[in-house]
């Protein structure tokens, strides 16, 4: 484990514990505040984040950026990583090898951060953080707290552009996030 994020990553830019390090432009680290009490968690980069090395920098990523205007969260305020750090081919869903292999790099992450809240976006950010009993449809929007950390398992931002009806929601649970930060922390 390494006490600062530099040292981390400099550990990890030419890791090759998997096969996905074999066609990725670049490892998708993480990006923002390291001392935030927000942390947001993804899946993986796509193919926008590969090219850039930075997370949500694509289509869903935009997505995102709008929905933190629109309820007062600034970017570099929050810190922002994802449960593999390098591409699945095609955006598939990461496999239980490329999860087993980098989550203690996430690990070590949330330990230098601290955060109070983490906003797990998706099914594959709940499942392989909380368990695989933990189903989004019925998760999405309630605080879960363990060990003193408070999870908000919400959509996807990437489900948001398959199904509008879904931004309601998103807003809604960021701004759950936003107003229990503000109040309880
Ligand atoms: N989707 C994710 O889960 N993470 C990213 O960084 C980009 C898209």
């Amino acid at each position: 484990m390494y006490e600062n994020m530099e040292e981390l990553q400099e550990a990890i830019k030419n890791c090759n514990k998997c096969k996905l390090c074999q066609n990725r432009k670049n490892v998708v680290f993480g990006v923002g505040n390291t001392n935030s009490k927000i942390m947001f968690i993804g899946e993986g980069p796509g193919a926008d984040e590969d090219a850039q090395g930075i997370p949500f920098v694509g289509k869903a990523g935009q997505l995102m950026n709008k929905a933190f205007d629109a309820v007062g969260i600034e970017r570099e305020e929050i810190y922002i990583a994802n449960i593999v750090k390098c591409r699945p081919p095609n955006n598939r869903d990461p496999e239980e090898d490329e999860v087993n292999g980098c989550i203690n790099y996430l690990r070590n992450q949330v330990m230098i951060v601290k955060p109070k809240i983490i906003v797990l976006l998706g099914r594959i950010a709940l499942q392989n953080i909380l368990g695989k009993e933990y189903k989004i449809s019925s998760c999405r929007g309630k605080w879960i707290e363990k060990k003193g950390i408070y999870y908000m398992p919400t959509w996807h931002p990437a489900a948001l552009l398959r199904d509008e009806t879904k931004k309601i929601d998103f807003l809604n649970d960021l701004k759950e996030v936003v107003t229990f930060g503000d109040k309880e922390i």
